[in-house]
């Protein structure tokens, strides 16, 4: 895989490359996307393989505009229009029911497509290069921490078959879209994501259902998104430092995140700052890799308040540190 600036000859040849079907890897502006023609049942089996991700787990497919959503979808109704056009392009996934163009490889076989216009304008000028929809899940291993830059899709994926992975530069908003469920009476959230719960509520007028019964989105695992480095969560700085402390005398090494400006013990090594709720979720990713790259044995990170962006990142936190299968 090589890393390529995304200038217009590099846009042609990935664009020509999805089409042959091989894999792109691309950014967006949630996480970096492994990228493959969403209509192609082989080339999005190469995207499984890649990834070592269980085949029943479906992909989203990435539009390059809502204008195609009725091509791509089947019985699409007034409340998804409306959340179309609140949020596209924007870190939104309404699954709704497949249309035929879609493959079934990209949905594990469901009758079912997560479809989404990212907010990005490399995705958004690969996309319309395209022509189709891209299947794309997170450009990472399955179970592991989703890239948010072009150099953790290298770290993840590199010596692959991935024909390039497109440089965007940082994510801007650092955790996946949000994933609702407009197929039955009532619109269901089965990812807490990009765009807050409280927005699209606002939106629909009525509040989104919570996601019951089996695993419906990988994301919906208990374990996911998860560093090699054990984690733990805390609700204060105050218990962080206590934890930490604890540990330190233990004789185990300590990274901290998410407690800005808080007094730690000696020893404590400080990941960077992640600032508000929407810094923590920009920065969420990267900061995981760090606490891999720091050689701690524990990683302790403080929850923000599960408001806004707060709530996928306590969501991503809580997956990180759920015990590993
Ligand atoms: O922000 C994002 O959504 C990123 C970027 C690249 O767009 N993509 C992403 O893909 O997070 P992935 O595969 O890592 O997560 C997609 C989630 C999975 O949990 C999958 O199970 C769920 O979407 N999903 C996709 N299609 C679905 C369907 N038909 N029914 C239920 N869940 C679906
Ligand atoms: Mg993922």
């Amino acid at each position: 895989m090589k890393l390529c600036t995304a200038e217009p000859a590099a846009l042609d040849a990935a664009a020509a490359a999805l089409r042959a079907g091989r894999l792109v890897a691309f950014p967006t502006e949630t996480v970096y996307g492994l990228g493959a023609d969403a209509t192609d049942a082989a080339a999005v089996g190469r995207v499984f393989a890649v990834k070592g991700r269980p085949v029943g787990h479906p992909l989203i497919a990435h539009l390059a505009d809502a204008s195609e959503l009725d091509r791509w979808a089947l019985e699409v109704g007034e409340e998804a229009r409306r959340l179309a056009d609140a949020f596209w392009p924007g870190p939104l996934t309404m699954v709704l029911r497949r249309a035929p163009g879609i493959s079934p490889a990209t949905t594990g076989g469901r009758d079912t497509v997560g479809l989404r216009v990212p907010d990005h304008p490399v995705a958004l000028a690969l996309l319309e290069r395209c022509g189709v929809p891209v299947a794309a899940p997170s450009a990472n291993r399955f179970g592991r921490v989703s890239p948010t830059t072009a150099p953790d899709v290298l770290a993840e994926l590199g010596g692959t078959e991935v024909a390039c992975v497109l440089d965007g530069g940082p994510c801007r908003i650092g955790v996946e879209s949000t994933i609702v469920e407009l197929v039955g009476a009532t619109p269901t959230l089965l990812r807490p994501g990009g765009v807050p719960a409280e927005a699209i509520e606002a939106v629909l007028g009525r509040p989104l259902a919570a996601a019951s019964g089996p695993a419906r989105a990988s994301g919906m695992l208990a374990s996911h998104y998860a560093p090699t480095v054990t984690v733990e969560l805390l609700d204060t700085a105050a218990a962080l430092a206590a934890r930490a402390r604890a540990l330190l005398g233990e004789g185990r090494r300590v990274a901290v995140l998410g407690a800005d400006g808080a007094a730690l013990p000696v020893g404590a090594v400080r990941l960077g700052a992640v600032g508000d709720t929407d810094g923590y979720a920009r920065l969420l990713y990267r900061r995981l890799r760090e606490a891999d790259d720091s050689g701690a044995d524990v990683l302790l990170a403080v929850l923000p308040a599960p408001t806004g962006l707060g709530r996928a990142v306590q969501d991503r936190l809580r997956k990180a540190a759920a015990p590993r299968p």
